[in-house]
């Protein structure tokens, strides 16, 4: 492979400094129409939550809950200089928010901040929740992107992973996104589900190259524990597994590559997404609202814990989590996602994000261990940062994300 790194001056992105803060705003839908057996986003959401539909009164309130956190977290930040950049609807399923909570939400948000100097605008979709007048409003609302989770199109795997969505009805939400105005479209596929053959996979990334994005991301599946798939593995075949998984992958990032959609990050092909550049480098503060969404700002990690829905709602503006980001293990986090870029970890994001030096980091006893792989698979330390050599990011976090999911035991 040869892509090489994305120098900064062609990403054009702007970094927090001392005196301005770039802000990330994401927010957070913990409801889909169903679950899915691989989805490691909301194994901690009982089903009765799950799958709420509008006019529930749970879901009334937690979007109550969610407009107040909006509001009283925009007013904390109100006396601070701040560019909101990036505005970010996830979850869950954002797009199952009918056209009133939508509302109420993004009015929420423009109460409360600046959202004119905002580049990009995504709304998280599920084929199964749009049709091209959902994502007209949506694109009335101000997304100027669709991420659309899409998985496989192969409609027998689509059946076994719990999706309730065909293949062709995928393909024509690409359509439909582009014929309402929006430009920018991406959708998510996965590769090494543990039975996936390389002829099914090849055959989800040719029909996805077929369709009009300019985005889109390969997931290699993590076997977290809580999802239905993993509780179907058998531990004492870890290694075929892995080994299957960086196949699989590497011979999908090779045809998407070969189509011409360059990576830019482990997985990540297309028009490079400031969502994903931020979030990966550490550029912005991320304001994350609603249960399970995590925050970093200020040099401070806050998280509302996933699943607890009942509780966010009673107390929207605490957190479960809070406290520096210099800890040992918001650390690890965020120097993995910080790998998957192929610019890597930046040391100047870095520090003003964490308020720590990267190489004081690198050598503290809970890291090293980490570290020692890193180098071991050739990584690359200068003043800029340290990243991965581009052929070896995907496999080794592979290796990193599938060895952490499958040291967890599985839930009861
Ligand atoms: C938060 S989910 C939302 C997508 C949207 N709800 C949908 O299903 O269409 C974002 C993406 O994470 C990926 N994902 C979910 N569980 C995963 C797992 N266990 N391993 C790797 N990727 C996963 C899927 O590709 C999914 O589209
Ligand atoms: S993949 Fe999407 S629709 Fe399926 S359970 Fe996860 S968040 Fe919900």
């Amino acid at each position: 492979m040869t892509t090489a790194p994305i120098a900064d001056t062609e990403l054009h992105l702007p970094s927090s400094s001392a005196e301005q803060r770039v802000l990330m705003l994401y927010v957070h839908v913990p409801f889909c129409h169903s679950r899915c057996t691989f989805c490691d986003w909301v194994q901690a959401i009982p089903n009765k939550d799950l799958l709420r539909k509008p006019g529930d009164s749970v879901r009334m309130n937690y979007i109550r809950a969610l407009c107040q956190e909006i509001e009283h977290r925009g007013a904390e930040l109100a006396g601070v200089d701040t560019l909101p950049y990036v505005v970010y609807w996830g979850g869950g399923t954002a797009s199952s928010l009918d056209n009133d909570e939508a509302t109420q939400v993004m009015t929420a948000l423009r109460n409360s901040f600046d959202l004119s100097t905002v580049a990009e605008a995504t709304i998280e979709c599920s084929p199964d929740t749009v049709d091209e007048e959902k994502l007209a409003f949506f694109r009335s609302l101000g997304f100027n992107r669709v991420s659309s989770g899409v998985q496989s199109f192969d409609d027998e795997r689509l059946k076994r992973l719990g999706r309730r969505h065909s293949a062709d009805q995928a393909s024509r939400l690409t359509h439909a996104a582009r014929a309402v105005g929006f430009e920018d479209v991406s959708i998510d596929i996965m590769s090494g589900f543990p039975d996936q053959s390389m002829d099914e996979l090849r055959h989800t990334v040719d029909r996805a190259l077929e369709l009009p994005i300019n985005h889109l991301s390969l997931y290699s599946f993590r076997p977290t524990p809580g999802t239905f798939m993993r509780r179907k593995m058998d531990p004492d075949e870890k290694r075929g597994y892995v080994r299957d998984q960086k196949h699989l992958f590497t011979e999908a990032r090779r045809l998407i590559n070969a189509a011409g959609m360059n990576e830019y990050a482990s997985g990540y092909f297309g028009k490079v997404s400031p969502f994903a550049a931020m979030y990966f480098q550490l550029r912005a503060d991320t304001v994350g609202f609603g249960s399970g969404a995590i925050s970093l700002v200020n040099q401070q990690f806050q998280s509302h814990r996933k699943g607890l829905l009942h509780s966010y709602v009673q107390a929207p503006t605490s957190f479960d989590i809070s406290g520096p980001a210099s800890q040992d293990r918001v650390l690890v986090s965020f120097l993995q996602a910080g790998l998957a870029m192929f610019d890597g970890v930046l040391r100047d994001e870095w520090r003003i994000a964490t308020g720590t030096e990267l190489d004081e980091v690198l050598t503290r006893p809970a890291i090293a261990p980490l570290f020692e792989f890193l180098r071991g698979r050739g990584l690359v330390s200068d003043e800029r940062g340290i990243r991965l050599p581009v052929r070896n990011v995907g496999v080794t976090l592979i290796e990193l994300a599938f060895e952490m999911a499958m040291s967890q035991p599985e839930l009861e």
